[in-house]
């Protein structure tokens, strides 16, 4: 197993990485503080994993909330269903809610733990490529609004983010690739011996091999963990782990949530990023190559339907976080491996691009 912290002061928690963890009680008991718990998962989790994470914490008094899965569910109204659940059980401030599932899972328990009583603790179990890389670390929490993704939430670390790597055998091969999106992200935004290494090894991580996943995995995390650490509440660096996002949501939301599935969504928003950047002059046509070559050798799209249109694209991103006193501002590359924040761009350019990336 490893170990690593994310470096946030008072409220740094550590990330363990390995094999058959859910059985490990030693691991998640120093972070409950109370004698309740309650495990929030989904339909298609709950009965993979919940039985043999609650053999785990048989020292407490273990309860379970359980969701439809899927992203159309990422509400405020089934979030309501998890502050019904603790309400019913009489949970207290001491509760500690533990998110067993992927991100949709993680992102609702963790803003169900930041507004519940105004605030209780939660460990992150993460059981998806997608959530054991990026959205089970940082402390993001929300659900969707109609207008836009993620609209509605806050910023709320855990107390420890349990990554069980043997969960991953039973995950499909599409929710696979789509966690893989968001690996080449941190290849692409600073790491870029990362992003040779998965030029080199993506075969073996679609083949599931273990060491080459866990290795991804963890270095994927400490990716993230360093840029947290840096800028918790995104008022700087953090902006650049959107690589990719403000297309991609508009993709989500364009299509109708849980359509598309959000990293198949980052990869194509991020073949248009890479594309504007050289339409910018910034990156040249054989990085933006290296780009499209991985990506679809991870088995994700690199185009949207043609029924979202150009303009449709310019609604929905202009309620993205990132817009500043009215200007949109993008993640784009000067290199791979160099991501930078930009509101320096050209729209012409950038509808150039969407349009590019649009099947006829
Ligand atoms: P998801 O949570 O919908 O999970 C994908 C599917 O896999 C679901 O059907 C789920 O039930 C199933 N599943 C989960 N684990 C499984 C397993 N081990 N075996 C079999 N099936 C399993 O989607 P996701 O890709 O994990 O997460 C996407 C969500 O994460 C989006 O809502 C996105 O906005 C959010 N996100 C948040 C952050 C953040 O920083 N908070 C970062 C990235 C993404
Ligand atoms: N997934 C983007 C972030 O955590 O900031």
């Amino acid at each position: 197993m490893k170990t690593f912290d994310v470096d946030l002061d008072e409220r740094s928690y550590p990330i363990f990485i390995g094999g058959e963890l859910l059985a490990r009680p030693e691991l998640l008991a120093p972070y409950i503080i109370g004698q309740q718990v309650v495990v929030v998962s989904n339909e298609t989790v709950a009965p993979l994993y919940l039985e043999q994470l609650k053999a785990s914490l048989t020292a407490f008094n273990c309860e379970s909330i359980i969701l439809p899965d899927g992203e159309q569910y990422k509400t405020l109204e089934y979030l309501n269903r998890i502050y019904d659940g603790l309400l019913t059980a009489r949970c207290g401030r001491d509760v500690t809610l533990i998110a067993l599932g992927g991100g949709v899972v993680g992102d609702m328990t963790g803003f169900a733990a930041a507004s519940y009583q105004r605030g209780v603790n939660f460990i992150q179990v993460p059981t998806t490529v997608l959530a054991q890389v990026d959205s089970s670390v940082g402390g993001k929490t929300g659900v969707n609004h109609p207008l836009g993704k993620n609209m509605i939430g806050a910023f709320h670390q855990p107390q420890a983010v349990l990554i069980d790597t043997s969960v991953l055998a039973t995950l499909d091969d599409r929710q696979l690739s789509a966690g893989i999106a968001e690996v080449i992200k941190y290849g692409l935004i600073s790491d870029e011996p990362f992003f040779c290494w998965l030029e080199e090894n993506m075969p073996r991580l679609l083949a599931r091999d273990d060491e080459a996943l866990v290795y991804a995995i963890e270095r994927s995390c400490h990716n993230k963990a360093a840029i947290v650490a840096q800028d918790e509440k995104e008022n700087g660096i953090r902006a650049l782990l959107n690589l990719g996002h403000t297309f991609g949501h508009a993709i989500e939301a364009g299509m109708g949530y849980g359509k598309w599935l959000h990293g198949e969504a980052i990869a194509v928003g991020t073949c248009i990023a890479a594309d504007l950047s050289r339409r910018q002059g910034w990156i040249d046509e054989v990085a933006v190559a290296r780009v499209m070559t991985l990506t679809k050798a991870a088995l994700l799209p690199t185009q949207v339907p043609a029924e979202l249109s150009v303009a449709k694209f310019n609604e929905l991103m202009a309620v993205d976080k990132k817009v500043k006193a009215g200007k949109l501002r993008l993640i784009l590359l000067k290199g791979i491996g160099e991501a930078v924040v930009s509101a320096d761009f050209d729209s012409d350019l950038m509808n150039a691009s969407i349009e590019a990336y649009r099947e006829s």
